[in-house]
């Protein structure tokens, strides 16, 4: 078994990532490196470059990105956490798998479709062979499962037809290049929306700050975006069937629930009747207080930058070696003579 799972690092983590995908990094770190199964986590840095991006904030925010990981309990003793440019091993196995890729895969994606927009013509190359890229990400170690949020799940299902492809193209049933990476998605915080809009989700890219909580939103940020957040003005009901409808209610309802370690239920069976001036302050309390100690550690953590880049260049090394014979074996089975 081996867990790999990434993230952009763009912007700064909030809530969505977190609850979505960081904690689960965390928990499944804690849980199989103690029986002896590696996790790999990284900076899809790679991947940030595939929309119009600032050099130097894609710098600080690489680095940024490994404080906070850590802030969130990612143990690089334990994990291997690393950048994908210091393992060139993406960059080549995305081009060995864009002939295995079809056009027609990737026209599909929602994200390709979202992010592109009407403007097709005029987005990178590297936004539409993204998926490609993040399908190397994972076949590169054997991935056997990669917990990740709900908008990622539609690429990982892309990574496992490459896989299917290339194996059933270039080798033998009994000895496939590329193992077919499971999804694992949580189940209660799979997508967080927009504190602003319920159909929206929760996004570095989404020009109002007040949309998201930042990992690194002090007190009375948090407090204030919770307080701001959209609602309706129907009290709390008394399950969950009947949140179906309200978006915005049932996003705060599940947050608090994620955030609690309970379910929806439990939470409704504590507030219902109760409208969102009471049940607002105590959803802000408890993000607060749970997010404390992450954002006081982040904050000890984010200005020793030789500290973090040993931890990269520590974390590359250890990838490059899980890498390689991967790689050798796809060059192997496409042909292609290395020498
Ligand atoms: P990224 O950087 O957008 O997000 C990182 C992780 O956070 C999850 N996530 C969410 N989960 C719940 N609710 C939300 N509102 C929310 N927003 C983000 C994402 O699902 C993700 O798990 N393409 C990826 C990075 C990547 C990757 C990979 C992931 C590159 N290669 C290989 C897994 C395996 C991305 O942009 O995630």
């Amino acid at each position: 078994m081996r867990i790999v799972s990434g993230i952009q690092p763009t912007g700064n983590l909030h809530l969505g990532n977190y609850l979505g995908a960081i904690r689960n990094w965390v928990r499944m770190q804690d849980e199989w490196t103690a029986q002896g199964h590696d996790c790999l986590y990284f900076l899809a840095d790679l991947h940030a470059i595939s929309m119009p991006h600032d050099p130097a904030g894609l710098r600080a925010g690489t680095r940024e990105m490994v404080a906070a990981l850590v802030a969130c309990g990612i143990d690089p003793e334990r994990s291997i956490l690393f950048n994908q440019t210091q393992v060139p091993a993406h960059a080549e196995l995305q081009w060995l798998l864009t002939g295995t890729a079809r056009m027609g895969w990737l026209n599909r994606m929602t994200q390709w479709k979202d992010k592109a927009g009407k403007n097709r013509e005029g987005a990178s190359v590297a936004l539409f062979t993204y998926p490609v890229l993040q399908a190397a990400d994972v076949l590169l170690y054997q991935a056997t499962h990669v917990p990740v949020g709900e908008d990622q799940k539609q690429h990982l299902e892309l990574a496992r037809d490459i896989a299917q492809k290339f194996n059933n193209d270039f080798a033998t049933e009994d000895a496939p290049v590329f193992t077919l990476p499971e999804p694992i998605i949580p189940p209660e915080a799979a997508r967080i929306m927009s504190l602003r809009d319920g159909s929206a989700k929760m996004s570095k890219s989404d020009p109002s700050d007040m949309s998201r909580i930042n990992l690194t939103d002090d007190a009375d940020a948090i407090m204030q975006k919770v307080r701001k957040a959209k609602t309706d003005p129907e009290p709390l009901p008394s399950d969950a069937e009947a949140l179906k409808e309200r978006p915005e209610a049932a996003n705060l309802v599940g947050i608090y629930a994620a955030m609690a370690g309970c379910s929806v239920a439990d939470v409704l069976a504590r507030y219902e009747g109760q409208g969102f001036g009471a049940f607002k302050p105590a959803l802000g309390e408890l993000l607060v207080e749970s997010l404390a100690p992450i954002t006081a550690r982040y904050r000890e953590l984010r200005t020793d930058t030789d500290a973090l880049d040993a931890i990269l260049a520590a974390g590359a090394v250890k990838a490059r070696a899980l890498a390689a014979p991967t790689l050798t074996r796809a060059y192997e089975a496409l042909g292609l003579l290395r020498g």
